[in-house]
This record gives C-alpha cells, sequence and structure tokens, in this order.
C-alpha cells in the first residue's frame, strides 16, 4: 500500500478545510487502486472535515496531540478525545514542533505512547537539519532521534506506527532530498526502528517529506522502500493533490498487475 499524508499546517480556516476535503472527497469517489488517503486539518477543522469524510475511504489526522490522557494541562487536545471525533492519525514531533516549539524527543516519545493507547496511528517525523547532512551525520543524528523519540514505546498487536523521514532543509524549500539518499535512509530507519520496537520490519511504515509535489511524487512513490509521502504546501491545491493522488494510483495498479 502507497500513502499519501497531506500536512494542512496552519493553513486554511474551516471553510477552506472543507473545501478542500470535499474536493478530495469527490475525486476519490469511485476509484479502483486508491491510496491511503490521510488529511491532517488545524484542529478546529477536524470535526467539520470528518463529516465531509464520513462516508467515504479518506482517513483524518491531526497534526499534533497533548501527552496526557486528560488532566489539568491547561491548552493541551488529548489523544483520546481526537480517537472520539474520528481522528485516525497524528503527526508527532514534526520539525517545525521542534524548532519552533522547541519539542524534545523525550516529549515526543511520551505523545507516541498515549496517542498509541488512544489506538491512534502516529506518524513520528525525524530528519536531520542540512548542516548535519553536510558534516555526514546524518544517520548517527536520525538513530539518535528514533531512539528518543520511540523511547518506551511499545506496539500492540495491531497496532500500525509511521516513520515520516523529513529533513528539515528539505521542507518548504522546493528542493527535495535525492531519491538515493531518501532509499539508504528509509532502509536504515526500517531496520533500527523493526529493531526499537522489536517487531517486524513489515509493520515499519516509512514515509518521505520535504517539497513533494506533483512534479516529483512519481519518483518517491515507485519506489519500494517508500511506503508514501507527507505533503505540506501542494496538499493545499487541489490540482496538485489529485495529480499525486493520480500518480500514486498509476502505481499502485501498474504493481497489482505484476
Ligand atoms: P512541504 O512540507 O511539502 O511543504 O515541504 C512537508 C511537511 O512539512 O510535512
Amino acid at each position: 500500500m502507497k500513502y499519501i499524508i497531506g500536512n494542512w499546517k496552519m493553513n486554511l480556516n474551516i471553510r477552506e478545510s472543507a473545501a478542500l476535503a470535499r474536493g478530495v472527497a469527490r475525486f476519490a469517489r469511485g476509484k479502483e487502486f486508491l491510496p491511503g488517503i490521510v488529511l491532517c486539518p488545524t484542529f478546529v477543522a477536524l470535526s467539520e472535515v470528518r463529516k465531509i469524510l464520513a462516508r467515504g475511504r479518506i482517513m483524518l489526522g491531526a497534526q499534533n496531540c497533548g501527552p496526557d490522557k486528560n488532566g489539568a494541562y491547561t491548552g493541551e487536545v488529548s489523544p483520546a478525545v481526537l480517537k472520539d471525533i474520528g481522528v485516525n492519525y497524528v503527526i508527532l514531533g514534526h520539525s517545525e514542533r521542534r524548532q519552533i516549539m522547541g519539542e524534545s524527543n523525550e516529549l515526543i516519545a511520551r505523545k507516541v505512547r498515549a496517542a498509541l493507547e488512544a489506538k491512534l496511528i502516529p506518524i513520528v517525523c525525524i530528519g536531520e537539519s542540512e548542516e548535519i547532512r553536510l558534516a555526514g551525520n546524518a544517520q548517527e543524528y536520525i538513530h539518535d532521534q528514533l531512539h528518543g523519540s520511540l523511547s518506551g514505546v511499545t506496539l500492540g498487536r495491531h497496532a500500525k506506527i509511521f516513520i515520516a523521514y523529513e529533513p528539515s532543509w528539505a521542507i518548504g524549500s522546493h528542493h527535495s532530498a535525492d531519491i538515493a539518499s531518501v532509499l539508504d535512509m528509509h532502509a536504515y530507519i526500517r531496520k533500527e526502528t523493526a529493531k526499537i520496537l522489536n517487531t517486524h520490519i513489515a509493520n515499519i511504515n516509512v514515509v518521505y517529506g520535504g517539497s513533494v509535489d506533483d512534479q516529483n511524487a512519481y519518483s518517491f512513490l515507485r519506489e519500494n522502500e517508500v511506503d508514501g509521502i507527507l505533503v505540506g504546501g501542494a496538499s493545499l491545491s487541489i490540482h496538485r493533490f489529485d495529480k499525486i493522488l493520480t500518480d500514486a494510483m498509476e502505481i499502485i495498479s501498474a504493481q497489482q498487475a505484476l
């Protein structure tokens, strides 16, 4: 399966989120070979988008959640409440939250544990900065981020987890990472994550993010090592997102014909 995850960040209001969700739902209706589609609107648009997606095959994701189930945590959003309103996935540890909001690996690991407990599927983001990459330390850095962000995490029998490899220098820069280095890193992440979680590599989904758009999505999606893509900017345009979905469908149908 291939997954296309749209991260709308803090870009759309409720009306715009609903309109975009309606557009994606319209595109997906009746289509064969559809990839897994996850739309991640801002918290306050989740309920509205949920209503639109309710009867379709598109899944709903949140962009963050609190590290606790409930309690005196002013301003936090409980993963259990997200589950309750129909959210299936949650993006955790996005580089914007790590860099701008100062989230640590330790906090992210708490969120991952809380999300799994609420039966949400975490999409755990990791990725090195340009400085680290140029110094030749990317793999070491990813190793530490993975171990830190997954500390104390166990996968239940039917639980799933996604790791999103998103080098921070590639996000929103119009310069995606080159395929060869993405494939190398994905293989490493898959192996290391399976080791940390003491599970089979088949249970780990590794997606790439960072300036994926309708021009380059195909070249990532056609690779077996890439289970999907996390798309920011290009997911805000229905035309670009539809083109990405069309590319994914072409790849899935070709794979099934083998
Ligand atoms: P981008 O964002 O596609 O705009 O680079 C990806 C992300 O931040 O998840």
